[in-house]
């Protein structure tokens, strides 16, 4: 499918998703944030490993576009709002592991994608920050909610209060970046990441995935049951029989995902 704003590219089971509007440093507006809902909604089974990342030499995604929601009336901000969500859920509840590869400014709706990722990979020249209160709003992507999580209350509420770009290496410091690589490093670290996943059952990372998610929002027993019950199931599948057998036979597993 022929997109505008965005490019999807498979090379083997990974896929790269570049948001790629290079002269508005890829901000998100209504149709890059329709394209890349129709592009989560081609990833199928072939895909093992989603990296996202940004067209072009200066951007990851520096925002949503301030130029499109200038003047939105309020109805029309809340369903923006509600598209960004609607995208970076989808993003999130993705089975396969996503990578950010933040190649540059990831602000605002920028760094609230990275967030909806896995994991997030810097490159020494990425900026990332939240900076709507000095636009008059608050993050509208799942930032507020997403970086606390990531980072806890009192950094989360530093950097929406303060609207101020870190570097990657701050971001790092305060766990919101896990590596931090030179730039022409960043895209063949994530997809060395990517290989390694690839070795292990996509059954078993789907569901340990989902138990991570759905655990964090839950009571610590409540989210240890869904483990116990999870882990359990798992012992009905190939991968699980295909798993142990090639350990005790000595040999590599070879993964279906059934
Ligand atoms: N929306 C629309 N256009 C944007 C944009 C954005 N978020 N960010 C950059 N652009 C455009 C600029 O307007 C400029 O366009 P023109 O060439 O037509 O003038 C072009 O991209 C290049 O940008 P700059 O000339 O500003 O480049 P710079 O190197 O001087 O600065 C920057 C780079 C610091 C990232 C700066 O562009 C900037 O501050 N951008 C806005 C960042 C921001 O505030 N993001 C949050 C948006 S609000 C949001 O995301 C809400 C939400 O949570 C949903």
């Amino acid at each position: 499918m022929a997109y505008e704003n965005i490019r999807l590219e498979k090379d083997g089971a990974v896929a790269t998703l570049y948001v790629d509007r290079p002269k508005a440093l890829n901000a998100l507006n209504t149709k890059t944030l329709q394209e890349m809902e129709a592009a989560l909604h081609t990833i199928g089974t072939d895909v093992r490993v989603l990296i996202v990342t940004g067209g072009g030499e200066k951007a990851f995604v520096a925002g949503a576009d301030i130029a499109e929601m200038a003047a939105l009336p309020e109805a029309q901000a809340q369903e923006f709002g509600a598209l960004g969500h609607r995208v970076f859920a989808m993003l999130e509840a993705l089975p396969v592991p996503t990578i950010a590869a933040v190649n540059g400014f990831a602000l605002g709706g920028g760094c609230e994608l990275a967030l909806a990722c896995d994991f997030i990979y810097a490159s020494e020249k990425a900026k990332l920050g939240l900076p709507e209160v000095g636009l008059g709003v608050i993050p509208g992507f799942g930032g507020t909610q997403r970086l606390t999580r990531a980072v806890g209350r009192a950094r989360a509420k530093e950097l929406v209060f303060t609207g101020e770009r870190i570097d990657a290496a701050k971001a790092k410091e305060i766990g919101l970046v896990l590596e931090v690589l030179p730039a022409d490093a960043l895209m063949a670290h994530c997809r060395a990441v990517a290989e390694k996943l690839m070795k292990n059952s996509p059954l078993a990372i789907a569901k340990a995935k989902r138990v991570i998610e759905a655990g964090a929002d839950l009571e610590l027993k409540v989210a240890n049951e869904l483990e116990r019950k999870t882990f359990g199931e798992l012992f009905g599948s190939e991968d699980q029989r295909e798993g142990m057998k090639a350990f005790l036979e000595k040999r590599t597993a070879s993964f279906t995902g059934k």
